[in-house]
Order: C-alpha cells, then structure tokens, then sequence
C-alpha cells in the first residue's frame, strides 16, 4: 500500500459519549492511498466515485454533543479500471477554520440552549454549527456536502476533495441535507426552511450550477422537513406532524414535538411552479426521515418513504449508555423509531391518498435506487437495517416491489455498513444489472473496508473487498457518481 498521512489537530478529551466512542470512534487525519490490498477483483467497468459523508468532531460542541454536530469528513474511493484509490478529506467550513483557529469549540451543538451570548450559526434556530456532515451529492462536476438543518452547501473539488468555497446558489435561509439530482435532466431540487416566514422555500438549479427557480411555499408554521421527492413533472414535498412549537422556539430551546393527532400532508408542485400551485394531501400521521423514489402512474403520483411507526420514541433502556443520551440514541435508532418501507399513492384528480405497506419484515431505513429510475417507475429498492439501540447498520436488503421478494446479506458480527448507493453495469438493460458499493467497518479487526457487490445477487456477500488504510467512523449518508458526472464538470 502507498500512503500519505497527515494529522489534523483536535482538542476532543476522552469521554463516555456512545457516538464518540467505538465504530463512531472520530477520525484526526486526512490520508492518500492506493495499491491497496484487495480480496476478490474490482469489476474493470467501475469508472467512477464512492463518497461517504462522516462525523468527526474535533472539539466537544458547547453544550451536550449529539452525533450530527460532528464536523464533516469526506471519504471517497475512486474507482476505475480494476483500481481503486482512497482519500479522505475535512470540510473545511467556515466553523471548521473558526474552531481550528481557536482551537476549541465555538458553538452549540443541536441539543444545546441559546442564550444572548450564543453565537449565530446556521439552521433554523440561527444557533447550531454548520458542520457540512450529513450528506454529499455530486452535480455541475462537483462534490456538494450539506448539514442537516439547512447549512451553506460547501463545494469541493471530485478529484482532491479540496474545500472550494460555499455553493453561490444557496438562498439565505441555507438548503436542507437532501437536495435532489436528477440525472435525466441535470437539475438540482432542493428546499430549506425556517423559523419564520417564509417557513420553506423550494428551488431548483440548472446543470449548468445556476439558480433556475425558487419560490415560497406556504405553511401553516415552522416544521422540520428532512427529505424531498421528486416524479418527472412533480416536487414532492412534506408538512408532517413532528416540529417545534413558536412557544418552544421563543424560548430558544428548540426541541420537536410530535403531534400525533395531526395528519402528515404532502404538497405536490409542478418542478418549475410557483409554491401557490402546491395541491396538498393528507395521510396518516408520521415522520419522514427518508424517501426512495416517487414517479407518476396516469393522473396518480406514486411515492416511497420510510414511514416511521414510532417518531418520537422513549429513551432507551440500555445500561450501558448514561441516562443523558438515551433520549438522543433512541431518536436516531432505527428499532426505536420502527420504520417500514410503505407506498403512497395521491389522485392528483380526486386529492385522494391511499397508503400501502411495502416491507415491514424488519426495520429498514436509507433506500438507494438505481439512478437511471429515479423519478420514473421502478422496481428494485436497496436499503439497510440496523443494530437494534444504535445508528449502525448491519446489512443490506434488496427488495423487489413486483414480486414482494426480499435479498438479504449481512456484514458479518461487529461490522457495519453505510448507505450503499448503485452502480449501473455499462451497458445494462435490467434495472438490477449492477452493484452496490458501501464502506464497512469492522471492530474487531479493528479496520474498515469498501465492498462491492453484485446488485443482481446481494445475499453472494462482496465481489471485491478493498483494505482501507484506516479505521474510519460511521456516518450518514453516501453517493455514487460516474466519472462523466464530475469529469464534465
Ligand atoms: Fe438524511
């Protein structure tokens, strides 16, 4: 293996925090590597790169720390002609610059209280760190990462995973982790919202990085979305029953509260229409972490997400964890908040919703589809499931929504997996004719790794496992992008 390390400083003590210990173990380097040890054969017509957005806190946030404060660290595998190269990089934020400089933390972390003295920051509260850690897509050529609750946008370069600035197209109210490439058009959907009016917004831009459309959507208070959909013609977006009060927000405590006894609605918006166009639809209270896919059927909208049957779950019961995150560890636990991958159906001529459970065997989570579908009809669904009490996934799942069969293929004990976007075969002409990709990391052997794996048969276990260079915390989310994706760029 040929590596170059180089450390970054950090001022982090030791601690009890479960998100700061073990696979979240935070990571204080940056390093280059290839020739390394490969188990298996990377498939020659792989041309293109693998990034995985990660926490890793440099200093303790003000306040108590939740996983999500943690500043963001970019792993990526450049794949292509049998090979693969490994570098992973800090983004480098302005909080990132400002903490360094300081050498110590500045800011609150999400879970803490703002007071006068608290600095302004990002999200809807105007108090948290913009730590650019959640998620990554690539468009326009380049890398863009995002913060949770509606951070700046940081590009950087696909080739050095160099900080190249903050996205010039990104509204004052910031943009929310997810916005949405569609690759049939080139186009970026996106949404942010707030605390006060306009509490959203949406907009979409262009292939070639400009701002096309942006427009208010109107909402009956502050919410707090995560995730956006998208059909050929339509924006899906959501006002579900989980958000903070104006009552808790004057109070600058800024904690969500689920209403149980309100209905989840979706509004559906021409891609290019002004928000007074939106037609809303009702359905059955939840919250929306994450959606799959969505496409049009005749005059009816069909949309997949992960309906959570426990949005704001009790702490958990485990001993091991000190009483102060329980709450925190319950809420980003896949058991606790029971979700299940369901279908949404919205007559756009009567207004009527009709919902249907699509897999609820286990609890799954962080569908990926095959690009090529998104926005269109589709049939295969890839995701994962979860260690139960924690935010680690232990598996992958294929699910194909024609026949109701499900794949399974498990990382193996104390090793766990990332979001595991498709690679569509060159030249493929079946939806499922590629492979999933995915970083793992394996406590035990104390080291991590990048699988590859034959989409078309998951429960086969790895085609090629790649040997990283070091043993790197789990994260969020992950892309996939082929080489003329950046390369135009
Ligand atoms: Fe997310």
């Amino acid at each position: 293996m040929n590596i170059a390390v180089k450390p970054v400083p950090a001022s982090l003590p030791p601690n009890d925090h479960p998100y700061r210990n073990g696979p979240w173990t935070p990571l204080h380097e940056e390093v280059d590597a290839r020739d390394m040890e490969v188990i298996g054969e990377i498939p020659a017509d792989i041309d293109g790169v693998y990034i995985r957005n990660t926490e890793n806190p440099l200093h303790p946030s003000i306040g108590r720390y939740h996983p999500f404060d943690g500043d963001g660290m970019l792993h990526m595998m450049r794949i292509s002609g049998g090979k693969a190269e490994y570098k992973n990089r800090f983004v480098r934020t302005k909080a990132f610059g400002a903490e360094q400089e300081a050498g110590g933390p500045l800011w609150l972390g999400c879970m803490g209280r703002a007071d006068e003295t608290s600095p302004p920051g990002c999200g809807m509260t105007g108090h948290i760190k913009d730590a650019s850690s959640t998620d990554v897509v690539v468009h326009a050529g380049e890398v863009l990462s995002t913060h949770w609750q509606c951070g700046e946008g940081y590009r950087l370069n696909p080739a050095t995973l160099e900080t190249l600035g903050i996205e010039g197209w990104v509204p004052a109210n910031g943009i929310s982790a997810h916005p949405k490439f569609d690759p049939h058009t080139g186009e970026l959907l996106f949404f942010n919202y707030a605390t006060s009016k306009p509490y959203m917004q949406y907009g979409v831009v262009g292939p070639d990085n400009a701002l096309r459309h942006i427009t208010d959507i109107d909402l009956p208070g502050p919410r707090l979305p995560h995730d956006m959909a998208f059909t050929e013609r339509y924006a899906i977006l959501n006002d579900l029953p989980m958000y903070m009060s104006q009552a808790v927000i004057d109070k600058k405590v800024y904690v969500p509260t689920y209403h149980p006894d309100e209905k989840s609605r979706f509004g559906i918006l021409p891609r290019m229409a002004d928000g007074s166009e939106i037609k809303w639809f009702e359905a059955e209270p939840t919250y929306i972490l994450h959606f799959v896919n969505a496409y049009e059927d005749g005059e009816t909208v069909v949309m997949d997400a992960y309906f959570e049957g426990q949005p704001d779950p009790p702490p958990l019961e485990d001993e091991n964890i000190a009483p102060e995150y329980r709450k925190m560890a319950a809420n980003i636990d896949l058991h606790s908040m029971q979700t299940h991958l369901r279908r949404w159906r919205f007559d756009m001529a009567t207004g009527e919703t009709r919902e249907e459970v699509l897999y609820d065997d286990e609890y799954v989570e962080f569908g990926t589809i095959n690009p090529k579908v998104a926005g269109r009809k589709y049939r295969y669904v890839y995701d994962v499931v979860g260690k139960p009490g924690w935010f680690l996934f232990t598996g992958l799942r294929k699910h194909d929504l024609e026949t109701g069969e499900t794949q399974k293929y498990d990382f193996g004990e104390e090793r766990y997996g990332s979001e595991s976007p498709f690679i569509p075969r060159k030249g493929a002409a079946a939806e499922d004719d590629g492979y999933l990709v995915s970083f793992v990391t394996d406590m035990r052997e104390d080291c991590s790794e990048c699988v590859i794996l034959d989409a078309r048969d998951i429960t086969q276990g790895p085609i090629a496992r790649i040997m990283l260079p070091h043993r790197m915390s789990s994260g969020t989310h992950a892309v996939w992008a082929e080489a003329e994706e950046f390369e135009a760029g």
